[in-house]
């Protein structure tokens, strides 16, 4: 096809996707599927740079792979497969880890408070080569399109980077992405703690909705979901962060505007506003969590499946190595 070319890619670092990870990357990438040469691929080879339990970690990996599907990413159209299924990742960030600066690495700001959080003795090298693996990713796929979330984009002009420098060094080879930032609109915050992203290392249970979640635990968080005491269903970000991360998942859901929400709920409390969106939630989570069940009841068909788009992502991935390999004297 000549349709542009797209990676992007999540870690299968828990047993659910969450609200955030649907919304703020799911439903683009399902919007965005048709319109490019989509590759989605399961990262576990970026999630073993923090401890995974083996058989916990191929678990997860299947459940993230299903939760894409069950979403609505085509693996007839798209390429979804699994980063390790695919040895040119490891290949090609090797090389790319000897055109990468010590200093420049180190000036990763993910890297900076990742580390800084679990110690200098807990951090393995591995999350701190973690973004020449993820360049390793994009350049593979001669990408063009790189959707990302706000926290990678310094990950994407580290890639831009390396290409631009291999290329010059060494010929034309690779394609230099360009990132798409995702919108501010679509950025979800934990229910218990609206001021920090939702995130699958929450450190409040009832702020994390999951996309496995049963319709019962949607319900108790989002009536739980803390908000504030001026009872108006008004979008505020700064003032009204609980209810306005509730607005911003009931206008992605719904596909009402802002105002209209505000208007509808006019001179009503809190508790209607939930009820509602308990309602969007569930009819919208329900359905996936349904199709991914019925998914991983048949590990070895989704198994089989996943094999087959790896030798997809392989031609393309190997064909790249190849002429790098090449260019280097290999
Ligand atoms: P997590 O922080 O839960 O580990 P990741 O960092 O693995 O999530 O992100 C996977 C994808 O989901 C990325 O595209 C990221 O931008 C998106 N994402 C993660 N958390 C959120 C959130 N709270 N709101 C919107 N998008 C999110
Ligand atoms: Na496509």
């Amino acid at each position: 096809t000549s349709l542009p070319r797209l990676y992007s890619g999540m870690q299968p670092s828990a047993d659910s996707l969450h609200a955030g990870n649907y919304i703020g990357a799911l439903l683009q990438w399902k919007e965005l599927q048709s319109s490019h040469d989509a590759l989605f691929s399961v990262v576990d080879m970026h999630a073993i740079t923090v401890p995974q339990d083996p058989a916990e970690l191929r678990e997860k990996t299947r459940r993230t792979a299903a939760q894409y599907i069950a979403a609505g990413i085509d693996p007839s159209s798209s390429t979804l497969y699994v980063q390790s299924h695919v040895p040119a990742h490891a290949e090609l960030a090797w090389v790319l880890n000897t055109i990468t600066g010590f200093g420049e690495a180190g000036r990763m700001t993910q890297f900076k408070d990742k580390s800084k959080k679990q110690g200098a003795d807990a951090t393995s090298v591995g999350l701190f080569t973690y973004p020449v693996l993820m360049a390793a990713d994009i350049l593979l796929y001669q990408t063009e399109v790189v959707p990302v979330g706000d926290d990678q984009k310094q990950h994407v002009e580290l890639t831009r980077d390396l290409a631009t420098r291999f290329n010059a060094r060494f010929g034309e080879t690779f394609t230099v992405p360009e990132p798409v930032i995702q919108k501010e609109t679509a950025r979800i915050y934990d229910l218990q703690n609206p001021g920090s992203k939702m995130s699958k290392s929450g450190e409040s249970p009832a702020g994390i909705l999951w996309l496995m979640d049963e319709p019962g635990a949607i319900k108790k968080k989002i009536m739980r979901a803390v908000t504030d005491d001026d009872g108006v269903v008004r979008f505020d970000r700064a003032e009204k962060p609980g209810v306005s991360n509730l607005m911003t998942m009931f206008q992605v859901l719904s596909g009402r505007s802002l105002a209209e929400i505000e208007d509808a709920f006019a001179g009503r409390g809190y508790g209607d506003f939930k009820k509602e969106l308990v309602e969007l939630v569930v009819s919208e989570f329900s359905p996936i969590r349904e199709r991914a069940t019925a998914l991983l009841d048949d590990p070895a068909e989704l198994d089989r499946l996943l094999a087959g788009n790896a030798e997809r992502a392989s031609a393309i991935a190997d064909a790249t190595l190849d002429t790098v390999y090449d260019r280097i004297g290999f």
